[in-house]
This record gives structure tokens, sequence and C-alpha cells, in this order.
């Protein structure tokens, strides 16, 4: 059921590669709230995808920009304000890559190159698109960020390497960044730490079966799905949420308050 929670609000979404990605759903659900938005991606990443047929759906422009590049976000912003009629006030940042987790390096033993272009992609992006939007003042006044954590920015998990350094900076920047639109235009920015969830990035990981399955039976509410990640979007652009920011809000269906589940006492505990 739609509220028309974003009913005239324009935005940037970030990430959306196939039907699993989250952004994908978030897209879907923004755009059944009423809000209207530019689709991004990097441009190899969108060769590969399913961008158009999502952007068929939602009446979207697509506007490809890496975004590590301040020249392409910058075209970004200035193409999505011209496209929407108007300022931005939403955007999703929802970027992750790894290439020591794609190469299944071992935390030990990083490549040091791969590490940076891991803390470029899935954390300062968030940093260079927030600049860019300042600088050109392309977000308007009650705006909204949110850009996807994991709890890995906090605690350990195998394999994970070199994301949960990124995960903690992304984390850091939202509150830091947070501070410094919400002074100038009330802008908010947030952090939505999200339950394991499968999609491209995620099945990326060595070992992710176990995560997803163990987390799954860690929360009271089970593991969070994407489509809940998109309905807790909405309510962070909408404007029901106007004095939340500088958070990291875990959505996870109780997984980080949980010290050990009964069912994980059960499978650990011998039959006798
Ligand atoms: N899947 C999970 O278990 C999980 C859990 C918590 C948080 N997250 C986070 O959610 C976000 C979205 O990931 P997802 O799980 O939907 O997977 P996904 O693979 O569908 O999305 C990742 C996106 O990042 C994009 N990207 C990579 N490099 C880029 C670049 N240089 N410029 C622009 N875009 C680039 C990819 O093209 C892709 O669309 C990521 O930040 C991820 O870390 C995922």
């Amino acid at each position: 059921m739609a509220y028309n929670l974003l009913k005239g609000k324009r935005g940037i979404i970030t990430g959306a590669l196939d039907p699993n990605s989250i952004a994908w759903k978030v897209a879907e659900k923004v755009f059944e709230e009423g809000g209207r938005f530019v689709l991004t991606n990097a441009p190899l990443a969108m060769r590969m995808g399913k961008i158009n047929e999502l952007a068929a759906a939602c009446q979207a422009e697509i506007v490809p920009a890496d975004a590590t590049s301040v020249e392409e976000l910058t075209n970004l912003f200035e193409k999505s304000t011209e496209i929407l009629g108007g300022k931005i006030d939403f955007i999703l940042h929802s970027i992750g890559m790894s290439p020591n987790i794609r190469k299944s390096k071992p935390y030990e033993d990083l490549n040091y190159d791969w590490f940076l272009k891991t803390l470029d992609i899935s954390a300062l992006s968030l940093h260079k698109m927030l600049h860019v939007a300042d600088k050109t003042d392309s977000l308007n006044e009650g705006g909204s960020v949110v850009a996807l954590s994991y709890i890995a920015a906090q605690r350990v998990f195998p394999d994970y390497t070199d994301m949960a350094q990124a995960k903690a900076t992304l984390e850091s920047i939202a509150r830091s960044f947070g501070q410094v639109l919400g002074l100038k235009k009330r802008i908010r920015v947030n952090t939505i730490s999200q339950s394991p969830t499968m999609t491209t990035a995620g099945q990326g990981i060595d070992g992710f079966d176990a995560f997803f399955s163990y987390a799954d039976k860690m929360s009271p509410l089970g593991n969070a799905p994407a489509e809940a990640c998109a309905d807790y979007c909405v309510s962070l652009f909408s404007d029901l949420t106007r004095h939340v920011t500088m958070q990291n809000l875990m959505h996870d269906g109780g997984f980080s308050s949980v010290g050990i589940s009964q069912h994980i006492v059960d499978a650990l505990t011998p039959k006798s």
C-alpha cells in the first residue's frame, strides 16, 4: 500500500544493478510513493546490468557516473537537477566493491592498491557525492541522504576483509557531513546497517550463505529483506523523519542486540 510519502520529491538513486540489488527495490518503492528520480551506476556496470528495465518501469532517466570521479559526479548533479526540474531532495548511496574480496585476498595479505580502491569506491564516494552536491548547491533545504552499511563496521566477520574498514569510514563520513549539511540546510545524512541480503555484492563474499543463515537464526525477526530496507529508506527520505540525522540505523531484525539465540544454543548443544 502506498501513502504518497514522497510526492513532489526529486532524488538520485545509485547502485541498482539487477532486480536483486537493494537499490532496485528502493527505486520501486520510491516510485510507488510518488518520488521522481534519476538512476545512476558506473558505466561498466550499466552495460552488464538491467538498469534500463528499471528505468522504464519507474519513468526514470539514467545518468552514468563512476562514483569515484568528482568530474562525473558533477555532471550527474548538473544533469539530474536539469532532468528533474529542480534541486534534489533525497540521495541513496548504495555502492560497494572490494577488489581484494573479488580476488579472495586474505586480510593479512591485502593488496594495498586494491585496498585504496575499496575505500574510494565504497566510502569516499559518499564524501565526493556530498562535496559535489554542496559545491553545486544541488540539494534542497530539508533533504535526506541515506547510505547502506553493514555491521562489520563494528564487529569482525571473516572474509569481509577491507570492506569492514570501508563501512566504518562510510559511517564516519555520514556523521561528519551530517553536521555540515544539517547546519547549512537541515539536510539529514544517515547510514542504514542492513542484514545480509542475497545480492551480487553480498554473494561475492566467501562464506556468505553461512553469514546469511547465522544472522537469520540470531535475529528474533529474522534477516531484514531488501524490500523492508526499501521501506525504511522511504521513511528516511520522507518528512516523517525530519529530525533523524548522523545516525547508523540498525535494520537487522534485532541481530545487533542479541548475544546468542535459542536457535544457535540448540544447534551447538550435543544431542544426548
Ligand atoms: N547484500 C548485503 O548483504 C548487504 C548488507 C549490508 C549492506 N550492503 C550494502 O548495500 C549496498 C548495495 O549493495 P547490494 O547488496 O545491493 O549489491 P549490488 O551488487 O546489487 O550493488 C552494488 C552496486 O555498487 C555499484 N558500484 C560498484 N562500483 C561503482 C562505482 N565505481 N561507481 C558507481 N557505482 C558502483 C555496482 O555497480 C552495483 O550496482 C552496498 O553498499 C553494500 O555494501 C549489502
